[in-house]
């Protein structure tokens, strides 16, 4: 569970974050959404601790975040998975070498173990039979499964992806959702999702944060998001046409 209280968030005299108060909850997929240039990466990028916030407090199961020194930060650190837009694999190592990367780095395991638990990651990824091939040869949805592979590779407490679906066709963006969303459940994490993808709303909105000009303006679920009467979160989730139809159809003020 990740508590977000009062947090503001400014560059110079610029507020991009406003009072945001909001939970996380654990084995849900939550979703920050919002135009581009909201601040959702900010938002997300203060959540782990890659930028500071202006005021405020993070609590990561009731402990403030910014408080702690750094060696107590460093050890939360490794229970955070981070799956970013692109999928930032090292492309001169192999499948197998990228999921390896975090446990080499932060495991006292034993190589035997390490590769063991690579080896799970890939195969909970369906991904085993391409563990020797290298980033570019793969594609763009198999390089995400391997980015999802290797955040869950330290078997983190919370996860974090920002835009994970960016650069994917609809098909693919699909079962990369239903990855986060199976995993999240399985393991219950803390899942937070950074998306303007409708689908992935209405597909793993279990919980959702909408931000307006830094503003937390709406929360709820996503059978929530179709009844919800603000103006600015239906501008925002109906722009296209064919969610201004379901929406007409499940609030029953239209005949099919
Ligand atoms: N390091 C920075 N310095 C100054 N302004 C920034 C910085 N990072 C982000 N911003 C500004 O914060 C706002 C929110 O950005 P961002 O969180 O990236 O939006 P989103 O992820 O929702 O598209 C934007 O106006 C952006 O220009
Ligand atoms: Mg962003």
């Amino acid at each position: 569970m990740i508590e977000i209280k009062n947090l503001d968030k400014s560059f110079g005299n610029k507020a991009v974050l406003k009072n945001i108060n909001i939970l996380f909850e654990d084995g849900k997929t939550n979703l920050i959404i919002g135009q581009s240039g909201s601040g959702k990466t900010v938002l997300m990028k203060c959540i782990v601790g890659l930028l500071e916030p202006t005021s405020g407090e993070i609590l990561y199961d009731g402990v403030n975040f910014i408080n702690l020194d750094k060696r107590a930060k460093k050890k939360l650190r490794i229970k955070m998975g981070m799956i970013f837009q692109s999928a930032a694999l090292f492309d001169s190592m192999s499948v197998m070498e990228n999921v390896m990367f975090p446990l080499n780095m932060f495991s006292n395991d034993t190589f035997r173990d390490k590769v063991k638990r690579a080896m799970f990651c890939l195969d909970r990824v369906n991904l085993l039979n391409a563990r020797d091939k290298f980033p570019g040869e793969i594609s763009g949805g198999m390089q995400k499964r391997v980015a999802i592979a290797r955040a869950i590779a330290l078997n983190p407490k919370y996860l974090f992806c920002d835009e994970p679906n960016s650069g994917l066709d609809p098909k693919t963006s699909l079962v990369i959702d239903k990855l986060i969303h199976d995993i999240t459940v399985e393991y219950n994490m803390t899942t937070i999702i950074n998306t303007h993808d409708m689908n992935s709303v209405m597909g793993i909105g279990d919980n959702i944060l909408y931000i307006y000009e830094g503003n937390a303006e709406w929360t709820g679920t996503k059978d929530e998001i179709i009844q919800s009467e603000n103006t600015l979160l239906n501008d925002f989730v109906f722009a296209s046409d064919l969610f201004k139809k379901i929406k007409e159809y499940e609030t029953k003020k239209v005949d099919y």
